[in-house]
């Protein structure tokens, strides 16, 4: 089994977005030694950057040029920072691009990530567009933006470009929360709108009637933060419990068996409580971060005692390599 890994080389980042889950406190880089040892241990076919705005890695071209020599499908998500300011040579090793947008609009926009990020993310799609780069939108679904979601599909559509969507989760705070009935009616206007791509959220998953319900996470996802720890998914980095995370200095000694420790055999674990539910537990590290490992999935409807069923229109192409990293909706 190949794995598909996720990195973020930094958290350093231009803009200081209120969601965001990169640590703002102190700054980290993974290394091109990093890189290098974690492709002598993991069979690895794709490789994703996030977490923080890449470009600033002090080693950012060299890992660069180690990636672009590998067997791997290369992907980054930008603010528009990278993008606008990669050379043109570099930017073509990446299969794959995304950029950012919450909101709809330029005041939305800009009022939530930073004065200008409007345009700059219009500079970063008019240029990935001219040099025949594949594209996507990206946006985080929050209690702020729920409501903008099929505007969003349109915006994605005005460029001829795929959506994809990915629910905030409270790592720092609860402030962007989707409420239970937020989370479920960003998603029937999505699929209102949106041809479905493809779908990895697990409990939206089940919804959909699409099985296995579980997500890629702990599974053949594998995600290193700037810290050079390495976890089952990207937002969650151990702190809630006594457990810590082992790093790529562990894995001289534990090798793919790092796979076997606690936290990836918790995110494959499901939890008691929802063991005969549709939802198979959800997202771990919603259950983690809300400390009720052992509970169904926040947004679970069953748990509830409602029915969901979403209706969608399937899109004939479809988006093995995103929905591979972490859990997410593409639709066009
Ligand atoms: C952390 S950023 C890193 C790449 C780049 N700086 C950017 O903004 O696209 C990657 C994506 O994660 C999203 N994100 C940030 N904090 C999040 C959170 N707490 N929950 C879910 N997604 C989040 C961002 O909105 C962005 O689309
Ligand atoms: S641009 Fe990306 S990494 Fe930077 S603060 Fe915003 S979401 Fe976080
Ligand atoms: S479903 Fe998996 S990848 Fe997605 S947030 Fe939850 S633990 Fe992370």
């Amino acid at each position: 089994m190949k794995y598909s890994l996720g990195i973020g080389l930094t958290n350093n980042c231009n803009l200081l977005c209120p969601h965001c889950y990169r640590n703002k406190d102190k700054i980290s880089n993974v290394s091109l030694k990093d890189i290098k040892t974690l492709f002598r241990y993991f069979p690895i076919n794709s490789v994703g950057m996030g977490t923080g705005e890449n470009i600033l890695n002090p080693e950012f071209d060299e890992i660069l040029e180690y990636l672009s020599k590998q067997d791997i499908k290369l992907s980054i998500a930008s603010n528009g920072l990278t993008l606008t300011s990669l050379c043109e040579e570099k930017l073509a090793f990446f299969n794959d691009v995304e950029v950012s947008v919450d909101f709809p609009t330029e005041r939305g926009q800009d009022s939530f990530r930073g004065s200008g990020n409007w345009s700059l993310i219009h500079q970063a799609i008019e240029r990935c567009k001219d040099l025949g780069i594949n594209m996507s939108l990206l946006a985080t679904m929050m209690s702020i933006n729920y409501q903008y979601m099929k505007d969003l599909v349109s915006l994605a559509r005005s460029f001829d470009l795929n959506l994809r969507v990915a629910v905030y989760q409270a790592v720092f705070s609860d402030s962007y929360r989707l409420s239970y009935d937020q989370f479920w009616q960003g998603f029937k206007d999505l699929l209102s709108t949106g041809e479905l791509i493809s779908c990895s959220e697990p409990v939206v998953r089940a919804a959909l009637g699409l099985n296995p319900v579980y997500s890629p996470c702990g599974h053949k996802s594998i995600r290193i933060n700037p810290l050079g720890q390495i976890s089952p998914c990207v937002y969650y980095n151990g702190t809630h419990t006594t457990h810590s995370l082992h790093t790529i200095n562990d894995l001289s000694d534990l090798g793919e068996d790092i796979l076997n420790t606690y936290y990836f055999m918790l995110s494959r674990e499901i939890p008691s409580e929802a063991k005969d539910c549709p939802c198979q537990g959800g997202c771990f590290s919603r259950r983690a971060l809300d400390g009720n490992l052992n509970a169904h999935d926040f947004y679970c409807p069953w748990a509830r005692g409602e029915e969901m069923k979403l209706e969608y229109h399937q899109a004939v192409e479809t988006d093995l390599v995103r929905s591979e990293n972490n859990c997410n909706i593409i639709v066009k």
